[in-house]
């Protein structure tokens, strides 16, 4: 007889937004390995599809319902594919869905685990998993994505373009504070910061405060810090150095796109955007990807890595270490998609993962 704790009983609302492009195509075997897990383990996931994409922009002139951020706040988590698409050239369903959903729902911890499961998939000459394997905590919810700004005398010679950038001791306190807990949490030793406190003065000294200000209260954790781009560089000729990096908000998505490469392509990268305690929403960090879109070549594992983070911060440790072992699985066995070597498509790759988690 299977031994359930008191969360087995617990039904899990999940909200799926597959969107635009590949994100379709992911979602779809993402939700394969979800429904798998939930066989397997006796859990029930009751997962809603909200239609919110370019189509339905186009089709009802609507990108979220008035009511949409509300309606995301009734489930217990947010699944995203991806968004964007060449008909909407402001993308401006995109930014209302995903960059709206970050902002309205405060999730304020953009989570992004980094970890090289084969060398072969790594471009750094040398490298293997034991050396890329760290997380990257960007502040999701400030810095210059609010889109405070504008344009004077736009499209003339004398145009003046603002885009502010906005640092808060609440929000700088607390993603500082978060890559400190989850280090502890987790047993590590070392978090870096970084910012560009020598040319950004103002702001940039206000991470530089608090940064100081937390970090003696871990004695146990090394506090280092690097100007961005110095950790660019230290990234990609030291990745090993690394545990947990926290930054801004621009900072972490260009970061994590470099990241990204380290194993093995957009495709396989995870991310889960997180208010702790409140529902939070996971994706993978690629695009929709027009020119890959229905030719049943994009890599799924990214968009299944997500999930597994998702069940993860559900407190379903067991259910998400399958997913993450599948995936493991696949890389070893070869059994990608062409951008990682691999000859199946997304939908025999969402299946292999599927029946692994079945079978083990
Ligand atoms: N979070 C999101 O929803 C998100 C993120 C980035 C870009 N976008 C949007 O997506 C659209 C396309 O943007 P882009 O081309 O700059 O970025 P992209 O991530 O969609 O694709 C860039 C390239 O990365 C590779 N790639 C990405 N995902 C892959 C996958 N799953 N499998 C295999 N290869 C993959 C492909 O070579 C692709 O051409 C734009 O509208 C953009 O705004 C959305």
């Amino acid at each position: 007889m299977q031994t359930q704790s008191s969360t087995a009983k617990k039904a899990f609302r999940l909200a799926v937004i597959p969107g635009d492009g590949i994100g379709k195509e992911v979602t779809a075997e993402a939700v394969k390995v979800i429904e798998a897990v939930g066989q397997k383990f006796g859990r029930a996931f009751e997962l809603e599809e909200l239609p919110w994409s370019a189509d339905h922009y186009l089709q009802t002139g609507t990108t979220i319902p008035p009511n949409g951020y509300d309606t995301l706040r009734e489930f217990d988590a947010i699944f995203i594919g991806a968004l964007g698409d060449p008909r909407v050239p402001d993308n401006r369903h995109a930014r209302d869905i995903l960059l709206g959903t970050r902002f309205e729902l405060d999730l304020y911890v953009n989570y992004r685990p980094v970890k090289l499961l084969h060398e072969r998939l790594c471009p750094l000459k040398g490298r293997g998993p034991k050396d890329v394997n760290f997380v990257v905590f960007r502040e999701n919810t400030e810095g210059v994505y609010v889109g405070i700004g504008g344009r004077f005398k736009a499209g003339t010679d004398q145009e003046i373009a603002i885009q502010e950038e906005i640092n808060t001791y609440r929000g700088v306190h607390r993603i500082i504070k978060y890559a400190f807990e989850h280090a502890k949490a987790r047993g590590l030793s070392k978090v870096c910061m970084a910012d560009k406190s020598n040319a950004m003065t103002h702001g940039h000294a206000l991470w530089q405060r608090v940064f100081r200000e937390i970090a003696p209260q871990y004695p146990s954790i090394e506090a280092t810090h690097y100007y961005i781009d110095a950790l660019a560089m230290y990234m990609v000729v030291d990745p090993g150095q690394f545990q947990v990096i926290v930054t801004n908000n621009l900072f972490g998505d260009i970061i994590t796109d470099l990241a990204a490469t380290f194993q093995g392509g957009l495709g396989m990268a995870a991310s889960g955007n997180i208010h702790p305690g409140k529902p939070s929403m996971f994706e993978p960090v690629h695009g929709s990807a027009p020119k890959f879109a229905g030719k049943n070549i994009a890599n799924p594992l990214g968009a299944i890595s997500s999930a597994a983070l998702m069940l993860e911060t559900l407190g379903l440790q067991t259910e998400a270490a399958a997913i993450d072992a599948a995936v493991l699985a696949a890389v070893t066995a070869g059994q990608g998609t062409p951008d990682i070597g691999g000859n199946l498509g997304t939908r025999e790759v969402g299946s292999w993962i599927a029946g692994h988690v079945e079978r083990t």
